[in-house]
């Protein structure tokens, strides 16, 4: 008898036909939820009037999707990390090990070697990704009067940070975020059209254009690298800088290298590149892919066109850094932050990691839709977003009844789980003058998937849950506002209680 190698064997088991693929790490701690009722759980929440923002967060017995920002589970590298940070007050040793990785990831010219006498100052480290949208802001807001800052869709801190500084914050969102079974993969895209007309309309206006990737406000769809170069040649031919949001830059390189032609066998890191070399500057929130719990950033290209129409921002910027959170060399972050960020921007970029992470969140979006329920698909990388006037279509609720808030609310409640409205309540706003409620194009109640957290078992509950919510939607009233109504930012304040049915 012939013998068999084993690696010939093993042919007639192809690890690939394997359906179910396992994790890419093991648990390396965990920590044990409290138990509590459902009937207690109800009990806190109406204390806090439905606002799931103020809903203890020990006594979240199911999954905490309220958000993806800062609740990663860190690596065991990242734990070990945070011992080696240096809390030295100027120059720490972390911070010269993300000027490497920052120059490594995102291109050289975003970190220059600033401690060089006569070199300007182009990296701003921030404790979070809205302490650098400030900073920027206060800094572009003092260019004229009326300006506008276009995006393919402007997350809430940012367009708050710029109303705040006098300016208007306007979205040019993809029109297939809107159709109805659009198969279209980049439904994050600007709407290049409407750009083109915005340019020719008001070019004096525009100090500044923005991409945010992956587009949180769009239902975190990606952005294709065919949109942020056009934005970039129609940007730079009005001699208008581009800058992006790159909160979730990995989860948009890995869909630009899956699903746009030309990028399938380019690493995640040259896609990562070029995505970059297309703008002048970035702000970005590490507490999404940096991997980190909190950290945040503005970075200017050395020799883009921000920094050579603005010459004197790089310094004011830096002024107003030392005012508001610390020297350059650590910014608002402490040393030990600066290290595990470094050791996330290197997972990060990974295609192993990314090829899970998407994975997870696309297979906790399919199994929705296997359940009839209207989520809109497919998904991008960090959430799902579940149509709440399509959840409800066939009931007696309105708009004005915010059936998102009571979704969230019985979500919680009744199976512990935690998600976001991000629709007609969080977006929408108060007309005082005419006394009605003006709604924004989307009304989504979010599922955000927290990076290395939860498990599919745990999702499938969700799943679950929010299946027998539907089928019963008939009994679910509709809430009133008994606080909050007209604030600005107003789901994070507003509290609510059930009307009668
Ligand atoms: N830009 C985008 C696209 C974001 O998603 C966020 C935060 C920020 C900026 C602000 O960053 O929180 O560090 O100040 N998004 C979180 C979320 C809060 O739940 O989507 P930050």
């Amino acid at each position: 008898m012939k013998m068999n190698s084993l690696i010939n064997l093993i042919r007639n088991f192809p690890e690939e036909e394997i359906s179910i693929k396992p994790r890419p790490y093991f648990n390396h701690s965990v920590e044990f939820k409290r138990k509590i009722t459902a009937k207690e759980r109800a009990k806190i929440l109406e204390k806090v009037g439905l606002n799931v923002f103020f809903f203890p967060s020990e006594f979240i017995s199911g999954c905490d999707l309220l958000s993806d920002s800062g609740t990663t589970t860190l690596t065991n590298k990242q734990w070990a990390s945070l011992h080696l940070g240096d809390e030295a007050y100027g120059s720490n040793k972390g911070y010269f090990l993300l000027f490497e990785k920052v120059r490594e990831v995102f291109g050289e010219k975003f970190f220059s070697e600033s401690s060089k006498i006569g070199k300007k100052p182009n990296a701003f480290i921030f404790h979070q990704g809205r302490a650098a949208e400030d900073a920027l802001f206060t800094q572009i807001g003092k260019l004229g009067k009326g300006l506008i800052i276009p995006s393919n869709g402007h997350f809430d801190t940012t367009k708050a940070n710029i109303e705040a500084n006098n300016m208007k914050a306007v979205d040019l969102f993809s029109p297939e975020i809107k159709k109805e079974n659009s198969k279209e993969k980049f439904k994050g895209d600007m709407d290049i059209e409407k750009f083109k007309k915005l340019l020719k309309e008001k070019k004096e206006k525009i100090p500044l254009v923005y991409l945010t990737i992956t587009n949180n406000t769009a239902a975190g769809q990606p952005v294709s690298m065919r949109n942020i170069r056009e934005v970039s040649e129609l940007s730079h031919s009005y001699n208008i800088p581009l800058f992006l949001d790159a909160c979730r830059f990995a989860e948009n390189a890995y869909f630009i290298k899956k699903n746009e032609k030309g990028y399938g066998k380019k690493s995640i890191k040259e896609v990562v590149k070029e995505i970059f070399s297309y703008v002048d500057g970035f702000t970005i929130s590490f507490k999404k892919d940096g991997l980190v719990n909190m950290g945040g950033g503005l970075f200017l290209k050395e020799d883009g066109l921000f920094m050579k129409k603005y010459p004197k921002i790089s310094d004011n910027l830096m002024n107003e850094q030392i005012l508001k959170e610390g020297h350059p060399t650590y910014g608002g972050l402490s040393g030990r932050d600066i290290m595990a960020l470094v050791e996330g921007l290197e997972q990060v970029t990974k295609e192993e990691y990314l090829d899970y992470r998407i994975s997870q969140v696309k297979e906790f979006g399919e199994r929705m839709n296997q359940e009839k329920l209207p989520v809109l698909m497919p998904p991008g990388g960090h959430a799902i977003y579940l149509d709440m006037n399509k959840f409800f279509s066939d009931t007696s609720l309105k708009g004005e009844d915010f059936g998102g808030i009571s979704f969230t609310a019985i979500l919680l409640s009744a199976y512990g789980h935690r998600a976001c409205e991000l629709g007609y309540f969080a977006f929408g706003y108060y007309d005082k003058k005419t006394g009605r409620e003006i709604f924004p194009e989307v009304n989504f109640v979010r599922f955000a998937v927290p990076r290395l957290r939860y498990e599919s078992q745990d999702l499938e509950s969700v799943v679950e849950a929010t299946k027998r919510i539907y089928d019963e939607r008939e009994k679910i009233p509709g809430v009133e506002v008994v606080y909050g109504r007209d604030l600005k930012l107003r789901h994070f304040k507003a509290r609510f209680r059930f009307k009668k049915m």
